[in-house]
């Protein structure tokens, strides 16, 4: 057995860091029988801004709450910095340092800014004041109106409490779904700009996206998913380049506008 053959997959090599978070041919579903994830396959290298785009119903939103312990996993499996987490729950999940905002319903509307990002550090408790001074730095508006109900807030203000409630526990990746959806143009650019400034801040960001196009430009990787399998993975700009997803998943507009 060469040396080559003998490192299993998903070890670091002398090249490459290990990943920090990696599904191999991961299958499951909701339903008994009935499979949304077949055969799934992705990883996000430390510092990694990786994007996960596709059609609606790809099952973008499946992979994540299958990483993040809440789909019945049926096959594959999931490893964080090469420990197998597949289908640990939520909250050994967040202990471990997996952050996830999730597309709807993703802040506590009665609570206030402070007590929301509280909730993210419910098991370290000790660490507030650190933590909040770090998600005050990238989100300053949260700092200065702590108080306020996050309920009362626009779209884009939760979703900047959503992001900020996950990255309370120093996440070593960060899943994000969708997170310009619903947002007015200048919205989404400046939410866009935020998961830039986190991620250039250290942290790992897996982040699944509609808007193609502009997810693309700023990730560093990313994944087509079509019928719950990765399609196709590149870096963003091969793929905002390549005919055949700008055929099958961006549409002519992509070709005009891509760079
Ligand atoms: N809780 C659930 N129970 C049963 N089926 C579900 C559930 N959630 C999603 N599905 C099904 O799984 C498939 C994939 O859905 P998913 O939400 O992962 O797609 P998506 O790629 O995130 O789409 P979108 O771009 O619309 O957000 C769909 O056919 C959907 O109907
Ligand atoms: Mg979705």
């Amino acid at each position: 057995m060469s040396d080559a053959s003998i490192q299993a997959a998903g070890t670091a090599t002398a090249e490459r860091p290990e990943a920090v978070l990696r599904t191999e041919d991961l299958v499951g579903g909701y339903l008994p029988g009935v499979n949304i994830l077949n055969g799934c396959s992705i990883d996000a290298y430390p510092g990694e801004l990786i994007g996960i785009i596709g059609p609606n119903g790809a099952g973008k939103s499946t992979l994540l709450k299958a990483i993040f312990g809440q789909v019945n996993i049926r096959g594959g499996k999931v490893t964080l910095k090469g420990e197998d987490i597949t289908g640990l729950k939520a909250n050994k999940l967040v202990a471990k340092g997996v952050g996830m905002v999730p597309q709807n319903n993703n802040v506590f509307p009665t609570l206030t800014i402070e007590e929301n990002l509280e909730m993210g550090l419910f098991l370290k408790p000790s660490l507030f004041a650190e933590r909040f001074e770090f998600v005050a730095t990238l989100f300053p508006e949260l700092g200065s109106r702590r108080k306020q109900r996050a309920g009362s807030l626009s779209g884009g203000e939760r979703q900047m409490v959503a992001m900020g409630r996950a990255l309370m526990i120093d996440p070593s990746v960060l899943l994000l779904d969708e997170p310009s959806a619903g947002l007015s143009p200048v919205r989404q650019d400046e939410t866009f700009l935020r998961v830039h400034q986190i991620n250039r801040a250290g942290v790992s960001v897996i982040m699944v996206e509609q808007n193609a196009r502009r997810c693309l430009q700023i990730c560093d990787r990313a994944y087509v998913l079509d019928q719950g399998r990765d399609a196709y993975t590149g870096t963003g700009k091969e793929l905002a380049q390549d005919p055949k997803v700008i055929e099958l998943y961006l549409g002519t507009l992509a070709a005009d506008q891509g760079h």
